[in-house]
Order: C-alpha cells, then sequence, then structure tokens
C-alpha cells in the first residue's frame, strides 16, 4: 500500500464487521468485498457482503430494539444522540481522513463540510428529541369529547445511503429517525462504507442500546434491495439516482411502507447582468464542481445574461486552470478523483456526448493522468461546455462530475423558463444586486431550494429536499421529523 500511513493506520483503529443487535459480525456467507482509494485504485480494506440473510437479522436486531428505545426517556435519547454528535466533532480529523480515503474527496472539504455538519445534526435532533409533541384539539362540531394527538415513531426505519457524502448521508437519515424514537439499519454505499462502520464503534462507544441502530454493508441488489422489500421495515429512506429511487418505491409497496426519496438533480444557476461578476463566478465554480461535481444539488446548467456572458465565462475558465488535480489526503489538492472507475466512465461519457452533440469544449474535460501512485486514480478534468442546446444529454441527465454547462439568456422570463426546464427540482441559484428581480425570480423557480448571492449553503435547522422528480420528504430542519412520525388521535367521550 502507497498511500498515507497515517491514514492506513487509522482506518485500521475501526473494526470493519457490521453492527447487528450490539455484536459486530461478518456477512452469514462469509463473504467480504473490497474497498477501493479512488485516488490510487488499490484496494485499501475489505467489509462484510451482506444479503437478504444480514437484513433479516439486521431487521430483526432493530424490531427487537424498538420497545426499549420507545420507552426511553426522551432526556436519555437526547443525551445518546449529543454524545454520538460531539465524538464525530472530536474525531473530526480522522474522520476527515477516513472520508477521504474512501470517497476520494479533499480531507479540506470533508473537515470544512461533511464532519461538522454530520456532529451538528446529532446534536440538533437530540434536542428535538425532548420536544416532539400532540395537540389537543377542540372539534369543529362541538362534540362533547376530549381529543389529543401523540406523535409516534413509525417503527424500523432503513436507510440508503450514496457515496458521495458517505458519513454525512447517514446522519442526515439517523438523526431525525432517532430522535423520533425510531430504530434504524443503515446500509451505506457500496463505494463508501468505512465512515459508517466508524459511526458503528461511535454508536457502541457512546452506549446506545444493541440494535438500536445496526449498519449493513453490502451493495443494491443483496442488501439494498431486500431491505427496501422487508416486511419488517416500516419506512425507507433513501438518497441517491432517480432509477434507484423507483425501484425502491416500487420494492416497498407489499407493506406499504413509508419512503423518503432524496433523488437527482439537474439545478440551474442564473447570473444577471446586474451580479457581482467575482462573486458570482466563485459561486458557480462551487455550484458546479464542489466534491467533484458528485452533488445532486450541483447547480451545473448555468444560464448568463448576454451582456455579461462572455466575461464570466473567461472568468470560470482562468479560474478552472487552476484547479489542481491530486488526492484528497494533499493539502495543495483542489479537486479529487471522482469515487470510483464507473462514475469517471460514465462522466468521460457524458464529456464526449457533450462533444458529438456539438457544444463548444472551453477547458479540456476528461481522463486525467496522474503520475506516480495516483496513475491508476479516477482522475477527471473538470470540462466547461458553451453553446450548449437545452436537448442535448449535457442538459437534460443528471452528470454527477465536474462538468459545467453555460448558455446564454436575454429576458428574464427567457431565463426562468430555461431554469424549470427539467424533470428535476432540487435546487437553483440566482445572481443579481436587484432584489425585487431576486425574490421575483425565487418564487417561480421550481425547486427545493433557491439560493440568491450565493450557492451550496447548508444548515441543520433548514429543510432540504427536492421537488418534481428529485423526491420528496424533507430532511433536516423541524420538518425533516415529520416523516419519521406518525400522528395518532385519541377521543376521550366527555357526554
Ligand atoms: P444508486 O442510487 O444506485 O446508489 C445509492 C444507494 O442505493 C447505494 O447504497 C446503493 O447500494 C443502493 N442501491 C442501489 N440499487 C438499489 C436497489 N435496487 N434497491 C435498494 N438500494 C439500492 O447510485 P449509483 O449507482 O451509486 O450512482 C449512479 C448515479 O446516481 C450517479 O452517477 C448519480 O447521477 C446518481 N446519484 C445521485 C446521488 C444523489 O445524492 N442525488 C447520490 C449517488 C448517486
Ligand atoms: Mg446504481
Amino acid at each position: 500500500m502507497t498511500e498515507s500511513n497515517a491514514a492506513l493506520l487509522e482506518l485500521a483503529a475501526s473494526d470493519l464487521r457490521m453492527l447487528i443487535g450490539g455484536e459486530r459480525v461478518e456477512a452469514a456467507s462469509g463473504e467480504r468485498f473490497e474497498v477501493l482509494n479512488p485516488a490510487t485504485g488499490e484496494t485499501i480494506a475489505t467489509v462484510p457482503a451482506a444479503n437478504a440473510a444480514d437484513v433479516d437479522a439486521a431487521v430483526a436486531a432493530a424490531r427487537a430494539a424498538l420497545p426499549g428505545w420507545r420507552a426511553m426517556a426522551p432526556a436519555a435519547r437526547a443525551e445518546l444522540m449529543w454524545n454520538l454528535g460531539t465524538r464525530i466533532a472530536e474525531l473530526s480529523e480522522e474522520l476527515a481522513t477516513l472520508e477521504a480515503l474512501d470517497n476520494g474527496k479533499t480531507r479540506g472539504d470533508a473537515l470544512m463540510v461533511d464532519i461538522p455538519l454530520a456532529s451538528e445534526i446529532f446534536r440538533y435532533y437530540a434536542g428535538w428529541a425532548t420536544k416532539i409533541e400532540g395537540v389537543a384539539i377542540p372539534t369543529a362540531g362541538g362534540l362533547a369529547q376530549h381529543v389529543y394527538t401523540v406523535r409516534e415513531p413509525v417503527g424500523v426505519v432503513a436507510a440508503i445511503v450514496p457515496w458521495n457524502f458517505p458519513l454525512l448521508m447517514c446522519a442526515y437519515k439517523a438523526g431525525p429517525s432517532l430522535a423520533a424514537g425510531n430504530t434504524l439499519v443503515i446500509k451505506p454505499a457500496e463505494q463508501t462504507p468505512l465512515s459508517a462502520l466508524r459511526l458503528a464503534d461511535l454508536v457502541e462507544e457512546v452506549g446506545f442500546p444493541p440494535g438500536v441502530v445496526n449498519v449493513v454493508t453490502g451493495d443494491g441488489p443483496s442488501a439494498g434491495a431486500p431491505l427496501s422489500a422487508h416486511l419488517g421495515v416500516d419506512k425507507v429512506t433513501f438518497t441517491g439516482e432517480t432509477g434507484t429511487g423507483q425501484k425502491i418505491l416500487e420494492a416497498s409497496k407489499a407493506n406499504l411502507k413509508r419512503v423518503s426519496l432524496e433523488l437527482g438533480g439537474k439545478s440551474p444557476s442564473l447570473v444577471f447582468a446586474d451580479a457581482d461578476l467575482d462573486a458570482a463566478v466563485e459561486g458557480t465554480y462551487g455550484a458546479v464542481y464542489f466534491n467533484q461535481g458528485q452533488c445532486c444539488i450541483a447547480g451545473a446548467r448555468v444560464f448568463v445574461h448576454e451582456d455579461v456572458h462572455d466575461a464570466f465565462v473567461e472568468k470560470l475558465l482562468a479560474k478552472l486552470k487552476t484547479v489542481q488535480l491530486g488526492s484528497g489526503l494533499d493539502a495543495d489538492t483542489d479537486m479529487g478523483p471522482l469515487v470510483s472507475a464507473e462514475q469517471a466512465e460514465r462522466v468521460t461519457g457524458f464529456i464526449s456526448a457533450g462533444r458529438d452533440e456539438g457544444a463548444t469544449e472551453l477547458a479540456g474535460g476528461g481522463p486525467a493522468e496522474l503520475a506516480g501512485e495516483h496513475a491508476n486514480g479516477y482522475f477527471v478534468r473538470p470540462a466547461l461546455f458553451t453553446d450548449v442546446e437545452p436537448e442535448m444529454r449535457v442538459m437534460r441527465e443528471e452528470i454527477f462530475g465536474p462538468v459545467g454547462m453555460v448558455s446564454r439568456f436575454r429576458e428574464e422570463d427567457e431565463a426562468i423558463a430555461a431554469a424549470n426546464d427539467t424533470v428535476f427540482g432540487l435546487a437553483s441559484g440566482l445572481w443579481t444586486r436587484d432584489v425585487k428581480r431576486a425574490h421575483r425570480v425565487a418564487a417561480q423557480i421550481q425547486a427545493g431550494t433557491v439560493w440568491i448571492n450565493t450557492y451550496g449553503f447548508f444548515d441543520v435547522a433548514v429543510p432540504y429536499g427536492g421537488f418534481r422528480m428529485s423526491g420528496y420528504g424533507k430532511e433536516l430542519g423541524a420538518e425533516a421529523l415529520d416523516p419519521y412520525l406518525q400522528t395518532k388521535s385519541v377521543w376521550t367521550d366527555l357526554s
């Protein structure tokens, strides 16, 4: 092994077995699969390959733990969750290294976004555990009845997690689930299972009762599919590809389990002529290329007013030319590798498609050959297209890689129509100094988030989630508790 020894030592410290019912276990089959470092293509670890038998065991453990977890004092649940958030914060450096090693993202990005937000989520929802309340309702008909509501957990939750923010996506789902009193089976993505297993260590360390949080590692067909079809699962919460979300919805129908879907996007960024152009370029760079473009919110369809189009493109191109590709563990790196060989191939396929369909390619995107130990890493140079047409594949399908498409507009209405010309509706950004325009346009964009003169900000208290084919069921904020709760109305006769 060639990548940073310190990183590998830290990796060796965590138990790379699943967590089921408070026990660290291998898969029932005894099989394991390889985990790669995308910056080198080398195998860095193996983890258990779960199948339906392991899913059965994990769901049974979560079911068995449910009565005890529900009965535990909310303040005691809150304390466990708070302590988990604190441990994540204390281990920031180690966890950031682990994410860089497993996903390819830069340590700097993980330290800025993934780890602090994951920690904050557990602490924020720890606060909610003691604040889940019903209401007393005076009946509209004036009946001699005393009616109150109770908000109960849905039961056993399956969290099917993607690879782009591995630990953070576990937290998105575990935070509100646990605060609401549910028990949990987490299935991390097969590309990036390491931080979920480290989370399992911390769950044990802070003393969650056995079975409240279970972690099974395995791929979509062998572990994700049986989990989403399992009759012992009451709710699935999923982040990933829209097509996979549709499969999960299909699989969930036998017991009508609740489903929350955080799916793909094709988000627009609008740059008006009066925008602070440097800020817009900086923000748009982040919107398109942050995390190697592997973000569901990537604002990769960029619409720029014709008066500033050329200046904008020139500045963005200049910025792209300074981007340093390399291992996420190297402090000089701006952009790490993509998560896997498949993803790199998929993204370079889109870059070729853009060229073939006649878009003008300004930055030379495509596979990058790095030297030495990184020669076999999954690096893709960032691409920037102009002269794109709405019907091109690069404008319609989620690319999930460092590829931006800039087109020009003249009228505000035209920009809004172009922004909404997608089946998705996850996020959007707009850049203007005109406050009236900002809110007029924000009102007309069909997306779950609109960022004005910024892009990509998240906060634990602010709900986030898609419109249209980007899914449903908000995450973060108070609203994210709702999908993990069900309301019971209790009537008492007073006549
Ligand atoms: P995916 O959606 O197939 O995988 C995400 C998770 O779902 C993983 O844990 C996977 O094991 C699981 N899964 C896969 N098939 C399943 C099934 N039939 N039943 C239950 N669980 C299943 O995404 P994938 O294949 O890794 O990436 C393909 C594309 O999906 C990406 O290029 C990107 O466009 C999109 N994607 C979007 C994400 C987002 O945050 N919106 C995150 C990851 C991928
Ligand atoms: Mg897939």
